[in-house]
């Protein structure tokens, strides 16, 4: 089963424009508790490098493009996101990577919990060692 989990959004732009709607237990596939975003990214940086133990987050590229790279522990799949109306789903414990970050790119997260640093795995031997305990 592939590690990329893509939702494709409905477009509701009309002639002036495009629109799209994001609601939780609709399109979002949880509660949304947070969202937050990442612009400005400067040239060759990358971010994530962690994962988390409980968090559920959809991922969505709503300008510009970056790659993601998810990784449960056996499988490394990497993935471009580059359509605001797509969205990719990041399930717990799934170390995740973010690269090639466009100039313009704007990566917008949704949610289910608050932010909460002990939710994070930061160390990718301790990631590994979770997964072995699951
Ligand atoms: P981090 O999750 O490490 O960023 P990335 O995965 O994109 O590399 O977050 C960077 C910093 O911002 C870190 O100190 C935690 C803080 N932060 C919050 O305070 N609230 C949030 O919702 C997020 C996502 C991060």
């Amino acid at each position: 089963m592939s590690l990329i989990n893509l939702i494709e959004f409905h477009r509701l732009g009309d002639d002036r424009g495009g629109l799209i709607s994001l609601e939780q237990n609709q399109n979002i596939p949880f509660d949304i508790k947070r969202v937050y975003y990442i612009f400005d990214t400067k040239k060759d940086v990358a971010r994530g490098f962690h994962a988390h133990k409980d968090l559920q987050q959809v991922a969505i590229c709503i300008k510009g493009s970056c790659r993601f790279i998810l990784d449960d522990g056996v499988h490394r799949e990497s993935v471009i996101l580059d359509k605001p109306n797509i969205g990719l789903f990041i399930n717990s414990m799934m170390w995740r990577e973010m690269h090639d970050f466009s100039d313009d790119c704007v990566l917008m997260v949704i949610a289910n919990h608050h932010y909460d640093e002990v939710d994070y795995i930061r160390n990718y031997d301790d990631f590994l060692g979770c997964i072995k305990h699951v």
